[in-house]
């Protein structure tokens, strides 16, 4: 005895008004029969309410008119098995939901209706964009850092040009020369400002790639011709060699120039005048594009290989300024595309970049 003479019907009804989940029922007109508590205070509709509704008019999605999913589950008794949705609330929130229907027959077998179970999901979703949010603010904080003391230097030194320059006009003592010199400074400078304010821009754009069908080929001929002047001036030998025929990539052309600038512009700074610099564009099986950029450069130690890819991580100072993003730009923009990127180096022979990309 005891337990085991618990009515049936007990059970389900202490169950149904207890549980969590929101709980209705319909039958093949689509009409409610049955709404559960839990079902009352997701979406702010009592029961007296919902009974004999059509479920579209509780349960307002816009799936409801062109893909209403509930007929294939009565007709074929194939079960919904958690489908995440947004329903529309009686107050007019939007409820984020994750549900599972399944068919109901009788002893006979036949088509009585179906019944559904949905969570609210909403809360679970709010949390996961705060976690993101939250990650993006932390590196907002890293990036504000790097970012006041990167462009407090190049302005420190226009001041100094232009107060030099004052100076020397008060006192009547300025030749063409001199303007001219101290004016190129302020330039480089003020480039210098242009530059690490862009890469930050791209730094902190959306990473969802606005996708179409991009050719790596024309990409990079109409990518190369930006560093045209960088190329020149260290007189850099370039080879490129295209395999045929190569699949078109789903990706963001803005997004995918960018990962060929980044890279081909570290190659350039890594190497000497005439150094040589080879960019390869292949596919791997039908599934992938790789393409790999290599320079007879200074390599990377292999201590600072794991480095490469963090915020704000540079070796380059001097002449050679550099702000360390180029390479955490070019990785997140590969994830994005589902992409991998890998780098090979050697100290004094030379780097090699490898990238895979899916293909369309
Ligand atoms: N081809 C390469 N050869 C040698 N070292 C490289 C190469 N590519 C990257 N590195 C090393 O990785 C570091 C980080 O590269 P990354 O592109 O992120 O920043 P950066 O080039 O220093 O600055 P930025 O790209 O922001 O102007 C470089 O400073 C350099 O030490
Ligand atoms: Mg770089």
């Amino acid at each position: 005895m005891g337990l085991d003479a618990i009515g049936m019907k007990s059970l389900f009804d202490g169950l149904l008004k207890n549980m969590n989940g929101g709980v209705f029922v319909i039958d093949q007109d689509m009409t409610i029969h049955f709404f559960s508590k839990a079902a009352e205070w997701i979406t702010g509709y009592s029961h007296e309410e919902a009974l004999g509704k059509p479920c579209y008019e509780i349960f307002k999605s816009d799936i409801c008119a062109d893909a209403c999913p509930f007929k294939t589950v009565m007709k074929k008794g194939v079960p919904i098995k958690r489908m995440s949705m947004v329903i529309l609330g009686k107050y007019g929130s939007q409820i984020a939901i994750s549900r599972t229907a399944f068919r109901l027959k009788d002893a006979d077998g036949n088509t009585l209706g179906m019944a559904a179970v949905f969570r609210d999901t909403t809360e679970l979703q709010n949390l996961r964009q705060q976690l993101l949010q939250s990650e993006k603010m932390a590196l907002m904080g890293q990036l504000a850092a790097g970012v006041a003391h990167e462009i407090n230097n190049p302005i420190n030194g226009i001041i100094t040009y232009i107060r030099l320059l004052l100076r020397k006009l008060d006192e009547n003592k300025v030749d063409p020369e001199t303007w001219k010199k101290n004016l190129g400074l302020v330039e480089r400078e003020t480039k210098r400002i242009g530059r690490l304010v862009k890469n930050l821009l791209n730094f902190s754009r959306k990473t969802e790639p606005e996708l179409r069908s991009v050719s790596m080929k024309n990409l990079i001929e109409d990518t190369l011709p930006l560093l045209k002047e960088q190329l020149l001036l260290k007189d850099i030998n370039l080879i490129k060699k295209y395999d045929d025929n190569i699949a078109e990539v789903l990706g963001d052309p803005n997004q995918l120039q960018q990962v060929i600038l980044n890279l081909v512009l570290n190659a350039v700074q890594a190497v000497e005048k005439q150094g040589k610099i080879k960019i390869t564009l292949g596919a791997e099986g039908s599934g992938f594009v790789h393409f790999n950029i290599w320079d007879d450069g200074i390599g990377i130690p292999q201590e600072d290989m794991e480095k490469l890819f963090d915020p704000f991580y540079t070796t380059k100072t001097g002449q050679q300024t550099g702000i360390g993003l180029g390479l955490s730009i070019v990785q997140r923009i590969i994830k994005a595309h589902h992409g991998r990127i890998t780098i090979q180096s050697e100290v004094n022979k030379g780097t090699t970049v490898s990238v895979r990309l899916p293909t369309l």
